[in-house]
């Protein structure tokens, strides 16, 4: 074994990386129970925040209307918890919040969540806001890590305590006089920056206050608000909230990764297996900088393991087109299972196994989704195999070539025609530096293989059986504008006239493929014949013959392959 004595260093420095330093408090000798698990076994209570924090991101905020249709959507999709906004922070939440309660458009199975400061005046018009709703989650926060306290709030510990304190009590003042049936909910915001010990003892207070119960159980949210670390030390944090939350059984612990490091997703699963019960996140991942967990990543993560999600996405380019219309953003093309490009596959080998893959799942009926390099079935979240996944350019093969062919345009090609064709079509794709179309793939096999008659034109053929088993045939040819006729025999029709046309025209090849298939047209049935010839120096020549009748369609298949020698 060759181990270099040295490992050669990188040869840039970065300027100023040494400015940075790990914000995050990892917890001290973690159990990591959690690690010790593969997945989940169940969805967590999705709760969507497009409409908060996903609408607070946005270059230009949602209108009422607009927030209207995308609430309605959300409901649609199955969220059953929807956080509608701020309504103190501004008019249209407040506006939007009234709207929902007062049109009646919130189904009984669905709870409107809404955020508020730890201020009087903002939880007061938050109680407002919700008036007249039959289900409700006030979704309380104040700031606790280091930074938040020392630089922003410039609070001791105790203060940013007595912060949370006064507005959990306030909630609970409030709820007194509320009809609707009020749930709580506490963020300890800029929880990854703050020390373990420290989040579970405000979470405390607030839980004390709001002594929760079975029939009203209280949500402690442990937001990734900016995300510092790697998700194991996430998962370490929260399974220490787990394990030292006062009347944890009453509690819904709720994740809300914010995807700063590109770690939502992976977040969001560790720390449920770390013993969280709900995700809060949106759609595609909209939210502040680089976003809140996207939902529809974790939630197919899910159903890619054979757990159900409990969330539609069964039409994923439909809730997209909806999604852009609605925030005028673009959903990436290669964000997971949404994205346009995230099932295509160009490159020649992966389109082989592919299509490979696929006729293995019909010959053995199989149960589960096992076809290489794709995920999932594209199909079942509304795309379509032949647009979506095997698509052609320079860099696809014979396989995706031939896939195309057979799915789209009933051709099965003999295996070793593959070869010839795959080379062709991609090679047109090289010169035209582009992708091609399904239509254009058939139109280059058309062109070049199908029913040639140029320079050799079949005009008649007779036969005579002869004695042994043999054929005599009669051939006449147009053979660049001139008329010939001669006589051969063979041991077939097909093999007697090929002996005629090469005496005929002097040609030397042997005839070392021929296949046939019907092709259901959408009238009629033609029958599909496919001819390889090799001439003396080992070049392989193809043709395929189209015609209603099965020796037309031969003769029109070995015609087309003389052609193409003739023509090389
Ligand atoms: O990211 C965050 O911390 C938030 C809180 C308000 C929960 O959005
Ligand atoms: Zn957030």
């Amino acid at each position: 074994m060759c181990i270099p004595d040295k490992i050669q260093k990188g040869s840039f420095d970065m300027k100023n990386f040494e400015k940075y330093t790990r914000q995050y408090f990892p917890v001290e000798n973690p159990p990591m129970r959690w690690a010790q698990k593969d997945y989940v076994d169940h969805p967590p209570i999705w709760c969507s925040v497009d409409l908060r924090d996903g609408n607070q991101a946005l270059i230009n905020p949602m209108t009422l209307d607009e927030k209207l249709d995308f609430f309605t959507y959300l409901v649609k999709i199955g969220f059953k918890e929807i956080e509608v906004g701020f309504p103190a922070a501004s008019e249209t939440e407040y506006e939007f919040c009234r709207a929902l309660i007062e049109k009646n458009l919130i189904p009984d199975d669905v709870t409107i969540q809404v955020l508020t400061q730890s201020r009087e005046h903002i939880i007061k018009k938050t109680f407002e806001a919700l008036k007249g709703a039959k289900n409700a989650i006030v979704h309380l926060y104040n700031s606790t890590s280091v930074s938040q306290r020392e630089q922003v709030f410039r609070k001791e510990k105790n203060e940013i305590i007595d912060i949370a304190k006064m507005g959990a009590e306030l909630c609970k003042k409030y709820r007194q006089n509320a009809e609707g049936n009020y749930r709580f909910e506490y963020s300890p915001e800029s929880f990854t920056g703050t020390e373990p010990e420290f989040a579970a003892e405000i979470c405390n207070e607030v839980i004390k206050i709001w002594e929760p119960t079975v029939d009203n159980k209280v949500i402690i949210n442990l937001p990734v608000t900016v995300s510092h670390s790697m998700p194991h030390v996430y998962a370490n944090q929260v399974e220490y909230m787990c394990d030292n939350l006062l009347n944890r059984e009453n509690l819904i612990i709720s994740l809300h990764p914010h995807n700063d490091r590109g770690c939502a997703v992976a977040d969001s699963e560790m720390g449920l297996l770390a013993g969280a019960d709900r995700i809060e996140g949106t759609l595609f991942g909209n939210g502040e900088r680089t976003g809140n967990v996207d939902i529809v990543t974790l939630a197919m993560n899910m159903f890619s393991q054979g757990v159900n999600p409990e969330l539609n996405f069964e039409n994923l380019p439909e809730i997209v087109a909806e999604y852009e219309k609605i925030t005028d953003m673009a959903v990436y093309d290669r964000q997971p299972y949404s994205g346009k490009l995230v099932f295509a596959a160009f490159s020649g080998s992966h389109q082989d196994a592919i299509a490979k893959g696929m006729n293995w799942r019909k010959e053995k009926n199989c149960q589960h989704w096992t076809v290489p390099y794709l995920p999932i079935d594209p199909e079942d979240v509304g795309r379509v195999y032949e647009a979506d996944v095997i698509r052609i350019n320079s860099q696809s093969g014979k396989g995706g070539i031939g896939y195309i062919l057979e799915n789209q345009f009933g051709i099965f090609m003999p295996k070793n025609m593959k070869e010839t064709v795959g080379y062709m079509v991609k090679g047109v794709s090289d010169n035209a530096h582009r992708e091609l179309q399904p239509s254009e793939v058939y139109d280059i096999f058309e062109e070049h293989f199908i029913n040639n008659t140029s320079p050799v034109k079949l005009k008649e053929a007779h036969y005579k059986q002869l004695g042994e088993g043999g054929i005599e045939s009669n051939v006449t040819i147009e053979y660049n504008g001139k008329i010939m006729n001669d006589s051969a025999t063979g041991n077939g029709r097909l093999n007697a006239v090929s002996e005629t046309i090469q005496n005929m025209l002097d040609l030397e090849y042997t005839l070392h493929t021929y296949t046939e298939h019907a092709m259901e047209e959408k009238t009629s049935s033609k029958a599909v014949s496919y001819v390889g010839i090799k001439d003396k120096n080992g070049n392989n020549f193809w043709g395929v013959g189209i015609a209603t009748d099965i020796i037309d369609s031969s003769l029109k298949a070995l015609t087309s392959a003389v052609n193409n020698m003739l023509n090389a």
